[in-house]
């Protein structure tokens, strides 16, 4: 296939090797660092195709910029990065990666959900700094998550995997989303119900949304104060879902027990304050990264731009 296929960062071989085993020219941007938008602009000149990130933003002037492009492949879920309304203007086809990263995802908001909750990662600092000096019946508590009450905002396919493991922990699983999700309601037994009330009740909140207009600080100085002052936030979503200032006054005034983080609002930047707070875990973005995920995601992604170059349909195309 004489196509021309831009990568804008190095990724697991598998799918690159696809795509060269596909006859294509593969431009990848050895060096790995976030291309800038010119850079973006000038790779997409070049191509038929291309697989980005989520950093990369795919906005109407790189999509006028990529003349013969037909297929933006996100090496991602979530696709708030890219105009799907350009795109469709344009005839561009737009992928994104679920399924292959559901249940990494899951686990990590798991992960987070259990180290804020247990202060693992500050336990780890005291224990490694010589600050434990031996076992006492106040050192270092906790909340316990067992049999509690597991909030779930955002009712797809990483939220209800993260119900279904909280059922396995006894708890009782609320979920909140525009329309009844019925897998998660019997995987899970999840009751769905409003936002306020989700936040009343849980003990642990766990946010699976994607970041559009209407879930941009969903979570703000308002529902931090409904919460539970023994209540865990957990977000591997996108960022500005949550108001991260107001959660750094939520944390610092004891309005909720902890919070743990793995999307930022201003990413890779944080809050004023955030990283100076004993009661917040944070990751890096990672929710998806394990070595099978990320290799499943770029074999994903690599499909999805040769089905367009070929001719198929996309496996797994996003509307507008
Ligand atoms: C990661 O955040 C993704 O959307 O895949
Ligand atoms: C992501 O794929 C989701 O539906 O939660």
């Amino acid at each position: 296939m004489a196509k021309t296929i831009g990568v804008t960062r190095r990724l697991p071989p598998e799918g690159l090797e696809l795509l060269r085993s596909s006859g294509a020219t593969v431009i990848l941007n050895e060096e790995d660092r976030p291309l800038s938008p010119e850079e973006l602009r000038s790779m997409a000149a070049r191509c038929d195709g291309m697989i980005v990130q989520l950093v990369d933003r795919v906005d109407a002037t790189l999509l006028d910029a990529g003349k013969n492009l037909k297929v933006v492949a996100n090496y991602a879920v979530g696709v708030d990065n890219i105009d799907r309304a350009a795109a469709a203007a344009r005839g561009v086809v737009v992928t994104n990666t679920p399924d292959v990263l559901t249940l990494a995802t899951a686990e990590l908001a798991w992960a987070l959900l259990l180290g804020a909750a247990r202060r693992v990662a500050e336990g780890d600092r005291l224990t490694r700094e010589g600050r434990f000096r031996g076992w006492a019946p106040l050192l270092h508590l906790g909340v316990g998550v067992s049999g509690k009450t597991l909030g779930i905002v955002g009712a797809g396919r990483i939220g209800a995997a993260v119900a279904r493991i909280g059922a396995g922990f006894g708890m009782t699983v609320l979920y909140h989303a525009r329309s009844p999700h019925p897998e998660i309601e019997r995987e899970a037994r999840a009751a769905r119900v409003d936002l306020p009330r989700l936040l009343a009740e849980s003990d642990f909140v766990s946010l699976h949304v994607p970041l559009t207009a209407e879930t941009r600080h969903l979570i703000g100085e308002k529902e931090l104060s409904s919460m539970k002052p023994t209540a865990v936030l957990v977000n591997t979503a996108r960022g500005p879902v949550v108001d991260e200032e107001a959660l750094v006054r939520a944390l610092k005034q004891k309005k909720i027990f902890a919070a743990g983080l793995d999307v930022f609002e201003k990413e890779p930047q944080l809050a004023p304050g955030l990283a100076e707070l004993p009661n917040v875990l944070l990751a890096p973005h990672a929710g998806s990264a394990t070595v099978e995920t990320r290799a499943g995601m770029s074999v994903l992604a690599a499909r999805n731009v040769l089905a367009v170059l070929e001719g198929r349909p996309a496996l797994t195309p996003v509307g507008i």
